[in-house]
């Protein structure tokens, strides 16, 4: 078995190589003039059982097009197999048509990816589960609450209380399981979103935190909105310390500062997506779930 790192993602194929002792393949990558990619394998592939590390954290279509290209040509050089760990599965929000003629994204991202030749699909914190559905060939969809509990748990919580900023079933299961490994409560806020104007409300609720430090759990940090909202909204109630954890940190213009701006003492990611907030890997958990222990929540 052979690792093969994407652009996006070469320093978690590097971790990954090295927890499986598996090497890297060689590959040369470049961009045109006119920003279209080229991709060469430096070695020869065929036969080979390959791992293709990309994550489609924005620019999603940039990242979406290298990952085609990869796995087209692994596939057409006489690959084994193929196992795509994709952590942030991008154009995971439109699993049907929720207005009338809208797109399927989810469905030809779907399409694409067992059309060009993927037998297995491991991702993590899907946004929306429905969209693995659509997938003929096996996927997992893992849970990074958990290492993200882990990494809070070293902050010498007082009696902590882990919230999800919104009633989705997947935000309540991520939130009970980082709870778990943090032998804390957990509770959640209520949330909506305008489908139309993107606007978000998060709705007051009664919690018992006064005093204690608590720690968000979310999917995703885009606007930053959702996270702001929530911490707002727990600091008002006399929370303590109230820490902000995502597996996905797509890093989009103020979010950070909204959030840190809102009374947030910390906001902390996973290596899913390359950036200086990215404090937590994904690795261990991918590298387990390769042995059969799939964490999910
Ligand atoms: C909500 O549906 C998701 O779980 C996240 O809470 C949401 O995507 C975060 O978005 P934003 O940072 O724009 O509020």
């Amino acid at each position: 078995m052979k690792i093969v790192g994407g652009p996006s993602s070469i320093d978690l194929a590097r971790k990954i190589s090295s927890a499986l002792n598996i090497p890297l393949v060689n590959v040369r990558t470049k961009r045109f003039p006119d920003g279209e990619f080229y991709f060469k394998f430096e070695e020869d592939i065929s036969g080979e059982d390959l791992l293709i590390i990309q994550s489609l954290y924005p620019p999603q279509d940039a990242h979406a097009m290298e990952l085609f290209l990869i796995l087209h040509t692994a596939r057409d050089l006489g690959a084994n197999t193929i196992k795509l760990f994709v952590p942030y599965l991008a154009y995971s929000r439109q699993d049907e048509r929720y207005l009338e003629g809208e797109c399927l994204s989810a469905a030809m991202i779907a399409e694409v990816i067992e059309t060009l030749g993927a037998d297995a699909l491991y991702t993590i914190d899907v946004h929306n589960e429905n969209v693995l559905k659509m997938y003929k060939i096996p996927v997992y969809n893992l849970t990074a609450s958990g290492e993200l509990a882990k990494y809070f748990s070293n902050k010498n919580l007082r009696d902590p209380v882990v919230i999800a900023p919104d009633d989705e079933d997947l935000a309540r299961r991520r939130a009970k399981h980082a709870a778990k490994v943090l032998n804390a409560e957990w509770n959640y806020l209520e949330k909506r979103r305008d489908r139309y104007t993107g606007e978000i409300v998060t709705f007051s609720k009664a919690l018992e935190v006064r005093g204690r430090d608590i720690v968000i759990i979310d999917d995703i940090i885009s606007t930053g909105k959702t996270a702001a909202n929530a911490v707002k909204i727990l600091k008002d109630q006399g929370a303590d310390r109230v820490f902000v954890g995502a597996s996905h940190i797509l890093l989009l213009k103020d979010s950070i500062k909204i959030i840190i701006e809102s009374g947030a003492e910390e906001v902390v990611g996973t290596d899913s997506v390359t950036n200086e907030y990215a404090k937590v890997s994904v690795a261990p958990i991918f590298v387990r779930a390769l042995k059969g222990e799939i964490e999910k929540c």
